[in-house]
């Protein structure tokens, strides 16, 4: 047995051995240091929408690097890349007057939103809004923040104390959320909830959820926060899960296809009325940021990504992978291979019959050629680049159902997870 590699990696056993090295990509395929090509089902880690080996991205970052790599935003600095990059996103905002603030991933993004959001609670008169309400299953990020309010348990397990004052209520049960809006309404900080849970399980919102957590919101004085880390940039076939519903939310964190992850950055849009209270007293100073907000390499990535998004119709093309996969996959669940298909726009999933491995199937796709992502025991997802073509999305289909065919039943378990 060789010794575990210097690199510890994430979301993995310490002990492992043995990893999959890719070497290279290009649109929809990468390459591992075998020579094998893949079909990247996941857009990587939900993020890759422009597809991988994209010149245009390593043009602008390689000139930003030339001329300015970074410098930092705090107190009267800025660049040009910071700003024109929050200038666009305000210009594609599912809300009205917002700001941005940025980060440089997603779990920071979540904590950024916290934060504002008591904050603006609290200078808004009302300091005693703590509560922060999630659901059951969702994910959040790893970071205390985004960790206390992730509704996976298993994430937590041997981390400490929480955050306190979280409050999960299952994903889909709007009169839990009313319970607890009618028990501490007056406590209540914020909601926060994924337009369409991505990484607790890809379940789509419930018909009238998401509306009802906005006039509960609404209602009782708390903000509603729309973590789209995986939802924004065309995912569900709109620039925003909140547009794709039709709901308006106070906060929305972002990251991953920001820049497609060709550099790290995140963010949250600020909206009009948390805008306001942050900015009603001249003399509050906003005593939160990081080092690399605004980071003008990862923003000048972030600039040629939406441009790519914009240029070549990737929001429409979200919509028609999408219907490819969801109708691949429905056929096999009408035939009995796999218990269900759930999603929305291009990031679906495969509900496994209790008999098969979630892993034990990644596994076996991995051998014909197809990387997707098991959650859990009973779940395989797949959320592609947006320029995958419907040769691969086919592939993907038909590594699944190869897969479960041969597992079914076998008992057969990954010894990777
Ligand atoms: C909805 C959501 N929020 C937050 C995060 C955390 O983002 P990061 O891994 O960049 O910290 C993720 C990551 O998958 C996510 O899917």
């Amino acid at each position: 047995m060789s010794a575990p590699p210097a690199f510890l990696h994430p979301f993995a056993k310490p002990s492992a051995t043995e990893f999959l090295r890719i070497v290279s990509g290009q649109g929809a395929i990468v390459t591992d240091d075998q020579g094998r090509r893949y079909v990247d089902a996941m857009g990587s880690l939900w993020y890759c929408n422009v597809g991988h080996g994209r010149a245009e991205i390593a043009d602008a970052v390689a000139q930003q690097l030339r001329k300015l790599a970074a410098f930092h935003t705090f107190e009267m600095f800025t660049n040009d890349p910071a700003d024109q990059l929050c200038q666009e996103l305000v210009a594609i905002a599912p809300v009205p007057d917002a700001r941005i603030f940025l980060t440089s991933s997603g779990s920071e993004a979540v904590d950024s939103a916290i934060k504002l959001a008591r904050l603006a609670q609290a200078v808004r008169g009302e300091p005693q809004r703590q509560v922060i309400v999630s659901r059951r299953p969702s994910y959040h990020g790893v970071t205390y923040g985004g960790l206390a309010v992730t509704g996976l348990p298993l994430n937590q397990e041997h981390f400490g104390a929480m955050l306190p004052d979280v409050v999960q209520t299952p994903h889909d049960d709007l009169a839990a959320v009313e319970v607890v809006f009618a028990e501490r309404g007056d406590r209540i900080a914020a909601v926060i909830a994924e337009p369409v849970i991505g990484a607790g399980g890809v379940y789509p919102p419930v018909p009238g959820y998401l509306e009802g957590l906005r006039r509960l919101c609404d209602e009782h004085g708390a903000w509603l926060i729309f973590d789209e880390v995986i939802c924004a940039f065309g995912r569900l076939g709109a620039w925003w899960g909140a547009e794709r519903f039709g709901v308006r939310p106070d906060l929305v964190t972002f990251a991953k296809a920001v820049t497609s992850g060709y550099v790290p950055l995140g963010g949250v849009v600020v909206g009009g009325p948390v805008r306001q209270a942050l900015e009603a007293d001249p003399d509050l100073v906003l005593r939160h940021g990081h080092t690399y907000s605004g980071h003008p390499t990862a923003c000048a990535a972030g600039l040629e990504a939406l441009a790519i998004t914009r240029r070549e119709g990737l929001l429409d093309r979200a919509g028609k992978i999408g219907e490819r996969l969801a109708t691949g996959l429905r056929s096999l669940a009408d035939d009995g291979h796999i218990a269900e298909a759930r999603g929305d726009g291009a990031v679906w999933a495969a509900g496994l019959h209790p008999d098969t491995d979630a892993a034990a199937v990644r596994d076996r796709m991995l051998t014909t050629g197809v990387i997707a992502r098991p959650i859990g025991t009973a779940t395989v997802s797949f959320c592609p680049p947006l320029v995958i073509s419907d040769d691969d999305v086919d592939r993907c289909v038909e590594s699944l159902h190869a897969a479960v065919t041969e597992l079914r039943g076998s008992g057969a378990r990954s010894n990777r997870t």
